[in-house]
């Protein structure tokens, strides 16, 4: 088993056993977040970034710089050759011969997968369309992991835009390779796609679909797992109206939750997380964000060495 070389283009190309092993390596990388290592010098990564982002461009910026080696990229396509009609295709076919890797976030599904055709160097999708975001659900799953040690036999509930949310999608993919419950809670217009439901009964796990938060779902969750609305998703300004606002967890509901209940959020936030949730134990978004950092050092030293 080995990620030498390869693509992450989907969660569904990462086995269980490779999980298991991103973590482990992500933990031993641990000591290099506050210093450098040269375990990656002389290497070049693209970062290409055709929509928003904060944590996921910078945490893979600064995984690579950790580990000792370059970054170059765009976050703004205006200003590359893109803006005077080349082809993205042709775009990533001239960066090619820059770098020794890629790292893309587009708008559109099946972009990173395009591009990871056209080019012969390893490219990792960081989000793409509504669909897919691997490197978000491995973050997700190794905070899972190393907070309680073990993933299965947990209770996981979603809480949010489950149908435009692609951390969601891409997390509950990885989740079905463990044993774990899961509680689904949004808005009637946000619910799972129906290809997504399909999938869980493929799969033949538990799940249970509610439109609203009660204390008895919350009391059976050890992670709960809450997104904002994606209104960029949003084809209907008019549909994005309806649901803004409509639900936010807030500290009353914890009151009656397990004690090592863990409250996770890909961030941003909007309003749909109480702040007063920071201050409890319960809260682990900004140490789901460290950990981030860690797997994806770990992905860039197991694809690039
Ligand atoms: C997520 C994304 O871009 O899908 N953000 C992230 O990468 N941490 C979630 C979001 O934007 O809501």
């Amino acid at each position: 088993m080995s990620l030498r070389g390869r693509d992450l283009i989907s969660i569904k190309d990462v086995t269980k056993e490779e999980m298991l092993t991103i973590f482990r390596e992500a933990t031993s990388l641990e000591p290099w977040t506050r210093s450098k290592s040269d375990l990656l010098r002389g290497k070049v990564m693209a970062l290409l970034f055709f929509e928003p982002s904060t944590r996921t461009r910078l945490s893979f910026e600064t995984a690579m710089k950790r580990l000792g080696g370059d970054v170059i990229g765009f976050e703004e396509p205006s200003i590359t050759s893109i803006a005077k009609g080349e082809s993205l295709i042709d775009t990533v076919k001239v960066i090619e011969n820059y770098v020794d890797m890629m790292v893309v976030r587009h708008p559109f599904e099946g972009v990173a997968k395009a591009i990871a055709n056209a080019v012969q160097i390893p490219v990792i999708n960081a989000g793409s369309g509504a669909l897919s975001h691997p490197t978000q659900a491995l973050t997700d799953l190794y905070t899972i992991w190393r907070e309680r040690g073990r993933i299965d036999g947990l209770t996981v509930l979603f809480l949010g835009d489950l149908k435009y949310s692609r951390a969601v999608r891409s997390l509950i993919q990885g989740l079905l390779n463990f044993k774990v419950n899961f509680i689904f809670v949004s808005p009637e217009l946000l619910k799972l796609r129906e290809e997504v439901r399909e999938e869980l009964k493929e799969q033949g796990a538990s799940f249970v679909e509610m439109t609203s938060l009660s204390q008895e779902l919350i009391r059976e969750a050890d992670v709960i797992y809450v997104t904002r609305v994606q209104r960029e998703r949003f084809v209907d300004p008019m549909e994005y109206e309806k649901v803004k606002g409509s639900y936010k967890l807030t500290i009353e509901h914890l009151r009656h939750a397990k004690d090592d209940l863990m409250v996770l959020h890909p961030l941003p936030r909007v309003d749909e997380l109480d702040w007063e949730i920071d201050k409890t134990p319960h809260a682990k978004y900004f140490r789901q964000v460290f950990y981030g950092l860690l797997v994806r050092m770990a992905l860039l030293k197991m694809i690039l060495t």
